[in-house]
């Protein structure tokens, strides 16, 4: 039987609500509606997400944006089966209004709720393509604002995670060398705008844990380097502050993945997160696959960001094991590794 399946992300700055269709036999059919609101004009002012602003807007955008989706999708909420809702990792005033929303919605329309992984939402996201999925075991490369990993993947709800970030995230390191040129928030699109007019060979800059082994990352130090940078070259320099940091990041992300594939033995990539929409990424890890007969896996640039069909999607492979109804859940601290299916 075919379900509809209510996507609901509140875990950060972007509210996300979506309508995907499952297809009988697995996941696919897709999306029936999709709508983000993100908070960037709210935030911008303060250089970065003030959480309690966050929370409130949120509770302000669900609605209209559910009323907008199901508008799109020529459906009533009586049409919806499941509602899917991110339940952590992220900030936990936030997470409480889609969870809070979503058990409301479940108890009054009697249907069950799940509560999903952000990272699992944003791993999966790849699958969404149905012309290219990648084929199990893969290394997942998940790159976000909170979050840098890479994660082995041998099944749905079976990940190992193989390495993390020692300090700040990928997309974290951007934000913060971003402000620290100037630059408004958020930070990494804006860095890499810049970097588009920058030399990335002007300065040679710190390839963070390249030379120990294992497969951790560490951006601060990098970060501050480019402080350094910043505080000892004129203006004129920017461009290619800009561009040289992005190449550092770009270039450890890529050899940690390469050494990744090496020690698993795997032969296919995927990326996800809202980094995973940097181009000079995703050029790099396209190079190294060519190279290596490696396939990639990436979504679409508009679904690296968060958005709420993630959710849904995720949903629609958790929906067929069987699982007890579940209460409300919100959690700003959940590892990936605990998951189960
Ligand atoms: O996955 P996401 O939307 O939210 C979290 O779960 O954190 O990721 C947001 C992060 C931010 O740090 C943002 O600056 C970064 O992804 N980001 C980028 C780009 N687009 C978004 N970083 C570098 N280049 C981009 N093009
Ligand atoms: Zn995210």
């Amino acid at each position: 039987m075919t379900k509809i399946i209510l996507g609901i992300e509140t875990s950060c700055d972007e509210t996300g609500l979506a309508l995907y269709e499952t297809a009988p036999n697995l996941c696919g059919r897709g999306e029936l509606a999709h709508h983000v609101y993100s908070q960037i004009d709210l935030h911008r002012q303060y250089g970065g997400v003030v959480p309690e602003l966050a929370s409130r807007d949120h509770i302000n955008r669900i609605l209209p944006l559910l009323n907008a989706c199901l508008n799109d999708a020529q459906l009533g909420k009586e049409a919806i089966d499941v509602i899917a809702y991110t339940a952590g990792p992220g900030l936990l005033g936030a997470l409480l209004c889609g969870a809070s929303v979503a058990q409301s919605l479940a108890f009054s329309l009697n249907v069950p709720s799940i509560a999903i992984h952000h990272m699992e939402g944003h791993l999966l996201s790849a699958l969404l393509d149905k012309t290219n999925p990648p084929s199990f075991p893969f290394v997942a490369l998940l790159v976000s604002g909170g979050h840098t990993m890479l994660v082995l993947v041998s099944d749905i709800g079976n990940y190992k995670v193989l390495g993390t970030t020692l300090d700040d995230a990928v997309g974290e390191a951007f934000d913060k060398t971003a402000k620290l040129l100037g630059l408004p928030y958020p930070g990494g699109p804006e860095l890499a705008k810049l970097a588009e007019q920058g030399n990335p060979l002007a300065f040679e800059l710190p390839r963070p844990m390249l030379n120990r082994p294992g497969l951790d990352f560490s951006f601060s130090g990098l970060k501050t380097q480019v402080r350094l940078l910043i505080e000892s070259q004129p203006t004129t320099a920017q461009a290619d502050i800009a561009a040289s940091f992005q190449h550092a990041v770009t270039e450890t992300l890529v050899k940690k993945c390469a050494r990744a594939l090496k020690e698993t033995g795997v032969k296919s990539l995927l990326i996800a997160g809202g980094v995973g929409a940097n181009i000079a990424l995703r050029e790099k890890l396209q190079t190294l696959c060519t190279k290596q007969r490696t396939s990639l896996h990436i979504p679409p640039l508009h679904l690296c960001t968060d958005n709420g069909l993630m959710i849904a999607h995720a949903a629609a492979y958790r929906l067929q094991s069987a699982r007890p109804p579940e209460t409300l859940f919100a959690t700003s601290k959940w590892s990936l590794d605990e998951l189960t299916l």
